[in-house]
Parts: C-alpha cells; sequence; structure tokens
C-alpha cells in the first residue's frame, strides 16, 4: 500500500476531468517523483482501463485515479425547465440544441471494477465518501482509498466508512467542490482552520488541497501536517495536460481577473473564472447535477470549438495567476523549492 512519506515530492498532481488530466501529465509528474493522477469522471470503463494502461507505460511509478461518488439529483422538473428557457437564446446564438437530461451514475458500478482489476496504487472519491464495502474492497486489493471532504462532518463520515486517508479541499479549490451534499450552505472555514480541525480530530494522513499555487503555499501546508498537498490549477498549464487551447489561453489572459464559485455551467458548486455565462446565469441556475451538466454541454462545446472563453466554463482555483508553464516535471520542481 503506497505511503505518501515514501514519495520523493510531496504533491499530488489534482485528478481533473473534463480534459486537463492525461496519462502523459500523470506518468509525467509520477516520474518526478510526485504523485499523478488520472481523473475518470465524465469517461467511459473502457476509456479509464485504457488510460490506466497508458499511463502504465509511461511509468513504473504509483499513480492515482479518482472517481464520482454517485449522488441522488437535485434538481426539480420545474427548475430545470426554467433554466432551459433562460438558457434557449444562448443556444440559438450558438446554432446549437441544448442537452437531453438523463440519469447517469457515471459508470460507478463499471469503473470500480476497473480499478479493482487493474489495482491503480491510490483511488480517490469526490462528491461524496464510498461505503464501507467499497472501502474494504478496494483496501483488499491494495489500493489506498483517499475520500475528499470540505467539512468536518464529511471527514467524520468517510473515516467511518474506513477510509485511511482523506483530501481535505478547502473553499479557493478550483473546479466541482467535492461535497457532498451540494445543496449544503457553503462552507465558512478557509482552508487552514478546516485543515486544523480535522488534524485535531483525526491521526489519518491528510492531504491539502485548494488555492495552493506558489511553492511558499505548498511549504506552509505540509509545516501544518499534510502528508502531500494537492494541487490542481498548478498543472493546468503543463506541456502535458490536456487543457483545450480556450482554457489555456484565458488562464493567461489579463481579461480574466478573478474566479468564483457557480453551479451555471454544471448545476454544482464549482469554480471557475469569471466570464459572461457565469455573469449572466450564476444567480438563476438551479442546483441539479448531472441534469445541469447535461443540458450545457453542447453550448460549453460549440464555444470550446468557437474559441470563446465567455461561452464556456475556465475551471479554476483563487490562485490561477500563480501559475506557469512548462513541463510537468519543471513545474513540480518549482513547487517542491521550498519544502524543507
Ligand atoms: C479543471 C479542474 C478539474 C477538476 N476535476 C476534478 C475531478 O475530476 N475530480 C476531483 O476529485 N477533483 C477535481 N478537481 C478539484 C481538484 O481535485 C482539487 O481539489 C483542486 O484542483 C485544488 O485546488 P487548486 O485547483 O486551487 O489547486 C478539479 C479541479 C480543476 C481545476
Amino acid at each position: 500500500m503506497l505511503d505518501f512519506r515514501a514519495l520523493r515530492v510531496p504533491i499530488v498532481q489534482a485528478p481533473m476531468a473534463g480534459g486537463p488530466s492525461t496519462p502523459e501529465l500523470a506518468a509525467a509528474v509520477s516520474n518526478a517523483g510526485a504523485l499523478g493522477f488520472l481523473a475518470a469522471g465524465y469517461r467511459t470503463a473502457e476509456a479509464l482501463d485504457e488510460q490506466i494502461h497508458r499511463t502504465r507505460l509511461l511509468t513504473g511509478q504509483p499513480f492515482g485515479v479518482n472517481l464520482f461518488v454517485p449522488q441522488p439529483s437535485a434538481a426539480t422538473p420545474e427548475a430545470l425547465a426554467a433554466y432551459a428557457t433562460e438558457l434557449a437564446a444562448d443556444a440559438a446564438g450558438a446554432g446549437v440544441e441544448l442537452g437531453h437530461t438523463h440519469p447517469d451514475d457515471d459508470a460507478w458500478t463499471a469503473k470500480l471494477e476497473v480499478l479493482l482489476a487493474l489495482r491503480p496504487a491510490v483511488a480517490s472519491f469526490t462528491f461524496g465518501s464510498p461505503d464501507a464495502e467499497t472501502v474494504g474492497r478496494l483496501g483488499d486489493a491494495g489500493v489506498l482509498v483517499l475520500v475528499t471532504v470540505t467539512s468536518l462532518d464529511e471527514a467524520r463520515v468517510a473515516l467511518a466508512n474506513g477510509a485511511p486517508a482523506l483530501v481535505v479541499q478547502g473553499p479557493l479549490a478550483g473546479g466541482h467542490r467535492g461535497t457532498f451534499d451540494p445543496a449544503a450552505p457553503p462552507p465558512s472555514d478557509d482552508l487552514d482552520t478546516l485543515f486544523g480541525r480535522i488534524h485535531h480530530y483525526t491521526d489519518a494522513p491528510l492531504l491539502v488541497a485548494g488555492g495552493l499555487t506558489t511553492p511558499a503555499e505548498v511549504a506552509h501546508a505540509l509545516a501544518r501536517g499534510a502528508v502531500a498537498a494537492q494541487l490542481g490549477t498548478a498543472f493546468l498549464l503543463a506541456r502535458e495536460a490536456g487543457t483545450n487551447p480556450v482554457q489555456r489561453a484565458a488562464l493567461l489572459d489579463p481579461q480574466f481577473t478573478e474566479t468564483a464559485v457557480t453551479r451555471a455551467f454544471s448545476g454544482r458548486p464549482a469554480r471557475g473564472l469569471v466570464n459572461d455565462f457565469l455573469r449572466r446565469h450564476d444567480a438563476t441556475a438551479p442546483l441539479g447535477y448531472p441534469e445541469v451538466n447535461q443540458l450545457t454541454t453542447p453550448l460549453r462545446a460549440a464555444a470550446t470549438v468557437a474559441g470563446d472563453p465567455h461561452g464556456t466554463n475556465v475551471w479554476a482555483g483563487a490562485g490561477f495567476r500563480s501559475i506557469r508553464s512548462g513541463s510537468a516535471a519543471e513545474i513540480v520542481r518549482h513547487l517542491a523549492k521550498e519544502i524543507v
């Protein structure tokens, strides 16, 4: 079973579904002595299987795989219909139809079978905690389970289910919040406070994530007692990342100055660059993942093809202004500079 203290560099490249996470990125990060991650979200189980195999061709080092835990949708038909009406003008402008909504558990069972068969060193989970049986089966297969938590209550649930280690995700994190219940009020604790609370509660190894993009922030997180710092946004401009050209350009474009948490794109709170779509729909978008995500998929795809950073989600953490381009190995070396 992987022991984080055995990593040459106590840095984890966060899983980033939707494009940025690639076998090339995960392997390059792991080859640099840190821990790379594949993101299974939105992929088929077959594609995940292929990605794990491909990563193994590129590195002999450990890496992780991340899954979305299925959750009951909070959407009501009325709220979805009202949002679809609001988005109709966007769809007409882009020359596309809105996506169809349907139940989707992101192929949970099939992906778990892939993990049990291929046994990556680490499996992390977000949007909830796997149950005790699942945690036990993965543990028996030699896979270290990590559960992403955004509050002490969530940490309690994950630990009660047998999670051997946690990723403590703070409010400045890029992308989706791992919150188990997306309808719950947003966490009021900053990352340091949240980490302190959970660290006080448990001896389990804790990773820390959310808004860390500089060597000093990484060093600070480790000095507080985290076994590793997990960073996503810091790797978005890595050469090996699959970040699309519109997102890469937007991250460097001075017109984008801030990030915000919104459910406008996916129906679940997620942090991204403040752009026109977010400004227009943030206040009215309903809770409802995955349905809102499905509704907006064609709009976001059209904006990406058109090269329009105002029509699609550009997930990014609050520290995006400090990120660097370069190879993943260069980024790992840079981020590790102040670790003592
Ligand atoms: C583009 C992007 C996609 C993400 N996708 C996932 C994902 O698939 N699974 C997951 O657990 N976390 C995902 N996250 C959140 C990260 O795991 C991590 O919590 C976050 O990146 C930490 O904050 P930072 O971006 O400020 O470093 C994503 C983050 C970003 C920026």
